[in-house]
């Protein structure tokens, strides 16, 4: 967890609850820092990592914040659902849902996995919260420029399944924005480019030296992992834009969506 000023205004979502998937690490563990901070009783889910998991849950509730820790890997249904069922018991529905959790990459996993967690998981999750979700509630989806405009830019041959799973994640996601508004429910889109000092970053460089100079120099700059999670937050609390979008950064090198 890295140590930068805080996203949001002190208090302002003092009573409301906020579960960021895949947040035992990375930018999920940041941005739920964030809602812990600014008063939101939180939800910090992983897969694996329980004791990250837990550790961070510990500093949270030395925050004074309520932090639940839910071990579910996110592409079995049942967990997911059993995670949605603790999460109305301790806090009684739900405030803020961000979809963060994202794979693909990982060694000696099916062939289909990086679709199945970064599509197929999202709508899942998303459908599973529904009925805990609050009036006013908004849904969060995180992804790359590298994913979000893959139709139009080629990306690293390494990321490119990932990258073709999350935008058929966000395509479906976006397909339920109807449904979500009619239920009070906002849905933001975030994108950022590669992000200085994450695990994917790093295993992008080893397979291609350079990478990430390369990105620094055609954005002007990258952000670290507490700047994106700090966007990430405030897509929770922002009014929604128009198009649902929120890019991170310079997208000078992406063309079209
Ligand atoms: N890294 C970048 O450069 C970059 C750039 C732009 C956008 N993003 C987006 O930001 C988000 C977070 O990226 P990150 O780099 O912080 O990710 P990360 O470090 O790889 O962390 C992934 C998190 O997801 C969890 N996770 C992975 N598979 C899971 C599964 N099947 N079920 C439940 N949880 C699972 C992990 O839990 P365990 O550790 O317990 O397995 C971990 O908490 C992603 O949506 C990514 O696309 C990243």
């Amino acid at each position: 967890m890295t140590e930068t000023p805080s996203a949001l205004p002190a208090g302002v979502l003092a009573g409301r609850s906020a579960l960021v998937t895949g947040s035992s690490r990375g930018i999920g563990a940041d941005t739920v820092r964030y809602f812990a901070e600014a008063g939101a009783d939180v939800v910090i889910n992983f897969r694996n990592k329980a004791p990250r998991a837990e550790k961070l849950a510990a500093q949270l509730r030395e925050l004074g914040a309520q932090a639940l820790v839910v071990g579910a890997d996110l592409t079995d249904k049942d967990a997911v659902a059993e995670m949605m069922d603790a999460v109305q018991r301790a806090y009684g529905g739900l405030d803020i849902l961000v979809l963060n959790a994202s794979g693909g990459m990982e060694a000696g996993m099916a062939e289909d996995y990086a679709l199945s967690l970064n599509r197929d998981a999202q709508v899942t999750v998303l459908r599973a919260a529904l009925p805990i979700l609050r009036d006013g509630a908004r849904v969060v989806f995180v992804t790359s420029h590298q994913a979000h405009f893959i139709r139009t830019t080629p990306t690293m041959p390494e990321y490119e399944p990932v990258a073709l799973s999350k935008r058929a994640g966000e395509d479906a996601l976006r397909d339920l924005i109807p449904e979500l508004e009619s239920r009070g429910v906002g849905f933001v889109v975030v994108s950022g480019d590669m992000i200085e000092g994450t695990i994917t970053a790093t295993l992008l460089e080893r397979a291609n030296p350079g990478a990430i100079a390369s990105r620094r120099e055609s954005a002007g700059r990258l952000y670290n992992v507490a700047e994106f999670a700090a966007e990430v937050a405030r897509a929770a609390v922002d009014p929604v834009p128009p198009d649902h979008t929120r890019l991170v950064g310079d997208t000078g090198s992406f063309a079209g969506e």
